[in-house]
């Protein structure tokens, strides 16, 4: 893989740079099965993760990743921050930057953040989520996930259920798993299902035509209340129309079909108790090959304080 800094979409990225990643990924995954879960390959590496949204699996991910390489990891926490007194995105990169940070791992409500702290400072910029935008780190460890279940990601048939209009996963995810050959459709409620005259992506609003898809892979989503300044649709019984209903399970249980989720998961509303401990539920594994793949990003982006040396 050519040197590249920063990792902001998975568009940025060639063939070669999501085969490597992907393939390390499960170097990574071995390194856990270690005595020592730790290898020097950071050392001497600071990694600061700067998050401006809530988040539990991303960050806590990205800081076990990098301590398991054995950078020195800090966590800036907004709401204790001179954020508050009014400091500007801006003037507090200036500020950390200051402290010489070779990785910045950033999470912003609005899109582009990232992009643009990347353009200013020498470190290496993840974007772990930026608005409705892109999360490059979660398609890698969806990508995996689907890799380890099935041996390929080629050939295997992916449905995005819910809200697919802000969901910043499902446009990375979807990309991702597109270049690797996959085939992906969306299912959700009319109006948070984009057309796919603009996104090529089939676009189904029911189940029966999921079904009828014939997909290997449930993914599931997240109505994302928070990126919604009106409701975009009526909110009657959400888990009835678009949900994994006990009913629903009984049938993904009779075709062997796989479900995944970025979480944070609302039981009741996307998805059902009893579908959370469904035998081809794979929710856990995401969260586990999350750390993984995450130390495989951070190993292969070349920051350039590196130059300094
Ligand atoms: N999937 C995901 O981004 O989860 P968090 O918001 O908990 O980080």
């Amino acid at each position: 893989m050519n040197p590249r800094k920063d990792l902001i979409t998975i568009d940025s990225l060639s063939d070669e740079d999501i085969r490597t990643i992907l393939e390390s990924t499960s170097a990574m995954k071995d390194i856990f099965t270690k005595s020592v879960k730790k290898v020097p390959a950071l050392k001497g590496k600071s990694v600061l993760t700067l998050f401006y949204e809530p988040s539990t699996r991303t960050r806590s991910s990205f800081e076990v990743a990098a301590n398991r390489l054995s950078a020195d990891v800090t966590t800036f926490t907004v709401s204790t921050s001179s954020v508050v007194k009014g400091e500007s995105v801006h003037d507090t990169i200036d500020t950390l930057m200051s402290m010489k940070m070779d990785y910045i791992i950033v999470r912003h409500k609005n899109s582009g953040i990232p992009a643009v702290i990347a353009r200013h400072c020498k470190a290496s910029v993840i974007n772990a989520g930026d608005g409705a935008h892109a999360h490059p780190s979660q398609a890698f460890l969806d990508a995996f996930t689907i890799k380890e279940k099935y041996g390929e990601v080629g050939g295997k048939r992916v449905v995005i259920i819910g809200d697919i209009l802000h969901s910043r996963v499902a446009r990375s995810t979807s990309t991702i798993l597109r270049r690797l050959g996959a085939e992906v459709a969306y299912m959700g409620p009319g109006p948070l299902v984009p057309q796919e005259k603009h996104t090529g992506i089939p676009r189904f609003t029911n189940w029966e035509q999921v079904f009828q898809w014939k997909p290997d892979v449930i993914y599931l989503l997240r109505v994302q209340n928070e990126r919604m300044d009106t409701p975009f649709f009526p909110r009657g019984d959400y888990h009835q129309a678009f949900g994994i209903t006990e009913e629903r399970l009984r049938r993904i249980d009779d075709l062997n079909l796989s479900i995944m989720h970025p979480g944070p998961v609302n039981r009741g509303v996307e998805i059902c108790d009893a579908a959370m401990d469904y035998r081809n539920t794979l929710i856990n594994n995401q969260v586990e090959n999350g750390i993984a793949a995450r130390m495989s990003i951070l190993y292969h982006l070349t920051p350039q304080t590196q130059n300094n040396d």
